[in-house]
């Protein structure tokens, strides 16, 4: 089956697996190791003469499925610029978080350069500034809505090798213009890497424009069921793939597992029917509490009162699911509100089947100073909101009832 012959949601469910017993369904390769059938055999396997597994840190059928059904996904129905189709490869980590790590240590040495947005998650903000300096690697933060200004920096710093960036960011809902700093990164020679987390590749294709690295945290929506951590990093230079970044991989050993990947292919198959649920129902979520009395401010990039709405039309299929909020009356209010719910789940993360509520000056951010978390566009009375898939009359009555 040829992956740009067919529709997105058909590709998601038909994914490609090696398995000699024809099993339906990719089996969990439960199996740290791999035999050989002679000492020869083994030595093809290292040389890389016999394409067969080794050890399950290198390569395991089970996280290798998972690892290229989501490239496949990613360069789904994108050409080259020669007309050829777009191939990729992909790695499975242990996380979202170490898919980001893998990432760094593979593309930037001591004495490059890193240029970031400042609306980023905070665990990779927080790799950046505690875990880059220790190998004598530096960080540049620029707003990434002035291109102009990125372009004299990046004509300015040599150093500078990969710029990085997420889209929509957390928890704003910030946009990047993909295509534009895409563009004006390669105009200077440098990576490009997305974190396309909240977007998924059902709403957002990063790959449609010259970027070089794309990562997920696959424990968001990719699983959709909350019941594993992990991440991917999905290149389009397949001899990168294969070489250094499979090398910094293993070296690393952030591998995924079989089982944990045996969850993500299954949460793939409805990819695109959960992402068409959740954002309708943000939509209507976005709606009624734009109108609501007790709110000041919605951050959803899918309401045209957002500064990115237009971007966010531009390059995706759907805003997402994911909205922070203002609640009137500050901290308390908040935590009143959040105590209040009773559809909603009080949890952090995103991306589940149910909706997910935190409240982040009390939760994932009380650690921050509160001048710091401000300027981040933390306040006292914002909640996120990641909106599942209940039934809209119930989670809208449930949002009202906790405002009243
Ligand atoms: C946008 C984004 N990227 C990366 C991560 C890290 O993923 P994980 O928690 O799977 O390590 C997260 C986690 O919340 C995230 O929201």
């Amino acid at each position: 089956m040829n992956k740009n012959n067919i529709d997105f949601g058909t590709l998601a469910i038909h994914q490609k697996h090696t398995d000699g017993h024809h099993a339906h369904i990719a089996p969990i390769y439960a199996s740290s190791t791999f035999t050989f059938d002679s000492a020869e055999q083994g030595m093809q396997r290292f040389s890389g003469e016999d394409p067969g597994y080794i050890y399950s840190r290198f390569g395991n059928p089970t996280t290798d499925a998972t690892a290229q059904a989501i490239a496949d996904l990613e360069t789904w129905n994108i050409k080259n610029l020669d007309g050829t189709p777009l191939n990729a490869t992909a790695l499975l980590t242990s996380s979202g978080q170490s898919a980001m790590s893998t990432l760094f240590l593979s593309c930037l040495s001591a004495g490059d350069a890193l240029l970031a947005t400042p609306s980023l998650y905070g665990g990779t903000h927080e790799f950046i500034m505690k875990m880059l300096p220790k190998f004598g690697i530096k960080a540049y933060f620029l707003d990434m809505t002035d291109t102009d200004k990125i372009e004299e920096l990046l004509k300015d710093k040599p150093e500078i090798k990969l710029v990085h960036f997420e889209s929509p960011a957390n928890p704003t809902m910030q946009c990047i213009d993909i295509e534009r700093i895409a563009a004006v990164s390669k105009k200077y020679g440098k990576l490009v890497s997305v974190d396309n987390t909240f977007a998924t590749p059902y709403l957002q294709q990063p790959f449609k424009y010259q970027v070089d690295f794309i990562f997920h945290s696959t424990t968001k929506f990719l699983n959709g069921h909350g019941n594993a951590i992990g991440g991917v990093l999905v290149g389009r230079d397949l001899e990168a793939m294969k070489t250094y970044v499979h090398q910094t991989h293993k070296l690393l050993g952030v591998n995924s597992n079989s089982f944990d990947a045996f969850l993500v292919l299954q949460g793939i198959k409805t990819l695109p029917l959960r992402m068409e649920q959740h954002c309708r129902n943000a939509m209507d979520v976005a709606h009624f509490l734009y109108n609501h009395p007790e709110i000041s401010q919605v951050h959803y990039n899918g309401l045209p009162s957002h500064p990115d709405h237009a971007i966010s039309k531009k390059q995706m299929r759907h805003a997402g699911s994911v909205m922070s909020i203002e609640l009137k009356g500050g901290y308390q209010k908040s935590i009143d509100f959040v105590n209040k719910l009773q559809v909603c789940t009080r949890a952090v993360s995103i991306g589940t089947v149910d909706t997910l509520v935190s409240h982040p000056a009390s939760m994932s951010h009380a650690g921050i100073p509160r001048e710091t978390r401000l300027k981040t566009g933390i306040t006292d009375g914002l909640i996120r909101i990641s909106v599942g898939l209940e039934s809209i009359d119930d989670l809208l009555a449930d949002l009202e009832q906790a405002l009243r």
